[in-house]
């Protein structure tokens, strides 16, 4: 509550500069925005097309009857290609074909209909398809993609509704086989047998749960061994949970619209920052109208690598003589302390008291007698990155991934331990005695770049300009491992799903 009206004030005081930055980035952007090429309302057998060269952001092929939606090449790190499901008026992709392989920008690239719709890139030895024979692709008024024969009764060949990206529309059912992954590939969600799982991919292999949602079943029942559960967000204007083949909702998860004359058109989406936020359209806007995960500290990295969450407070540094600047402490960190060829505990330790998990009663803990004993476990343990002791119950939390942010809590007997790897850079507060006013205003002057920089990215984040999006998840903005990171834990999710 206390951050969220922080938060609000800062909009407020920060809304000249926004309105100044909208002014500036639409400038930059309408003229690239601007597509011009006719789009065909139906793909035919033999439909090819090639990228163009003069494309700035996005280039329609086909579009569903009212114009909201296209299907077409979205240009990503401006010489990156995905096939990408637009929502036209706002610009959010809310599917990619090929989400963790992009291809090339260039006309080597080609997408084709024979049968299966077919997406090659010599170059970078893309092959995406569709694995049908079917007669055409039309896409449906809520950006769902078919791929269908000319006999309507058929069942679709294939629907990009079942192979959603980070996004579900209302009435997409949402099954135990599928999984959204946020677009910087480090957070996920799936089904368990009667609960909505987001997990996170801190480290290879880690597949943290930070939030489990059981379902409530007040007005139907999940009967075990039966048939699976698959979740929707209904129109009626929540996420629900059922049972297939019972309609009724076995938990509802109401948005803020629920029982309200609001109709605009309904989404959720997982966010980079790992929450799932529900949205509606209102002819012109995106407006949140749902969020798992309501307070910021409770988020799985809210303050980032070795952060520290404070409600009312913001972000901190575990390491009290480290700055937090540009939304972390130590850069990014990954692997372990276990591989050969590295010297044996070539880290450092922190130790910081007051402090929790923001999950942990998701997290994997021992009981230990002491504080000591819990350091020892993680201490031996290679890979082992950090312990949390509560001196109360002798719970022992241990992270088997690199330390993201905690929550800071007054009571001193929670005692932290924590891993920092030798050579992570370390940003000193204290600047010395003889600070001069010049390097005083260049602070100030940082912290105000920094702090616009930040709103610039909330803004374009909440514009759904599809360039930041795409810019944050590949290029520079965001710590190195992240994309290596997206990759690796999509492939060991279809290697779970399987
Ligand atoms: C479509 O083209 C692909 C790649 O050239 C080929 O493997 C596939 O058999 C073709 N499908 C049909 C139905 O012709
Ligand atoms: C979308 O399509 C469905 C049937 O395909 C139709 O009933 C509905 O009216 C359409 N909605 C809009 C906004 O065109
Ligand atoms: C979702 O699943 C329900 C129940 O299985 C089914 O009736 C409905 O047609 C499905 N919706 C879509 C869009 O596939
Ligand atoms: C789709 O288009 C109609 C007509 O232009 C508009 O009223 C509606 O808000 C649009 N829906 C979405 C989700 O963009
Ligand atoms: C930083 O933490 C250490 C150890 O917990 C403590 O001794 C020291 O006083 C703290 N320094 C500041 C500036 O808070
Ligand atoms: C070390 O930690 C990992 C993950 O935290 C755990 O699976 C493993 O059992 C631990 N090894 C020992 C020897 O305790
Ligand atoms: C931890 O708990 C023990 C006994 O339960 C107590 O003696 C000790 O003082 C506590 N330590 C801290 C730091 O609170």
């Amino acid at each position: 509550m206390e951050i969220h009206s922080h938060f609000i004030s800062l909009v407020t005081r920060l809304r000249a500069t926004q309105l100044l930055l909208c002014t500036l980035t639409i400038l930059l952007f309408t003229s690239t925005t601007s597509t011009t090429a006719a789009t065909l309302s139906e793909l035919p057998r033999g439909f090819k097309a090639t990228p163009d060269s003069s494309t700035e952001t996005f280039q329609p092929l086909l579009s569903d009857s009212t114009g909201n939606f296209s299907l077409g090449f979205l240009r990503v790190n401006k010489t990156q290609l995905a096939l990408a499901i637009l929502h036209v008026p706002s610009s959010e992709p809310f599917w990619l074909a090929n989400p963790t392989k992009l291809a090339r920008w260039s006309d080597r690239a080609q997408l084709t209909f024979n049968g299966s719709l077919i997406l090659t890139d010599p170059h970078t030895k893309l092959y995406w398809s569709t694995h049908t024979n079917a007669d055409r692709v039309i896409l449906q008024n809520n950006s769902n993609l078919l791929v269908q024969s000319s006999n309507h009764t058929e069942p679709a060949a294939w629907e990009s509704f079942d192979f959603p990206t980070d996004t579900l529309v209302e009435n997409q059912n949402f099954t135990s086989k599928m999984v959204l992954i946020s677009s910087n590939g480090l957070y996920y969600m799936r089904l368990g047998p009667d609960f909505i799982g987001l997990y996170a991919n801190f480290n290879e292999g880690s597949d943290q749960i930070y939030l489990r949602h059981k379902a409530m079943e007040a007005k139907t029942e999940i009967v075990e061994n039966q048939a699976p559960i698959y979740a929707q967000i209904n129109p009626d204007r929540y996420l629900g949970m059922y049972q297939t083949g019972n309609p009724l909702p076995a938990d509802v998860q109401k948005f803020n619209s629920f029982q309200t004359p609001v109709t605009g058109f309904l989404r959720v989406r997982l966010e980079p920052d790992g929450n799932l936020i529900g949205y509606f359209w209102d002819g012109t806007k995106w407006v949140l109208d749902y969020q798992a995960i309501s307070q910021t500290c409770e988020l799985p990295s809210a303050c980032g690598s070795y952060g520290l969450c404070t409600a009312g407070n913001g972000c901190s540094c575990l390491d009290n003589r480290t700055e937090y600047a540009s939304g972390e402490c130590f850069a990014a960190q990954s692997g372990d302390f276990c591989s050969d060829g590295v010297p044996r505990n070539n880290f450092w330790v922190l130790r910081r008291n007051g402090v929790e998990p923001p999950y942990k009663e998701l997290m994997r803990y021992e009981t230990t007698s002491s504080v000591k004993q819990c350091e020892s476990l993680c201490e031996r343990n290679c890979s082992c990155w950090g312990a949390v002791f509560n001196n109360g119950s002798g719970f022992c939390y241990m992270m088997d991934y690199p330390v993201q942010s905690l929550v800071g809590v007054g009571d001193e007997t929670k005692m932290g331990y924590f891993k920092v790897r030798e050579g992570a850079g370390r940003k000193k507060v204290n600047v010395g005695a003889g600070v001069g006013i010049g390097v005083m205003c260049g602070v100030v002057l940082i912290l105000v770049g920094i702090v616009v920089v930040w709103r610039f990215r909330v803004w374009k984040r909440k514009r759904g300009a599809v360039k930041s999006r795409f810019m944050e998840q590949n290029g520079g903005v965001s710590p190195g491992p992240y994309k290596d990171l997206g990759t690796a834990s999509f492939r060991s999710i279809e290697m779970g799903s399987t």
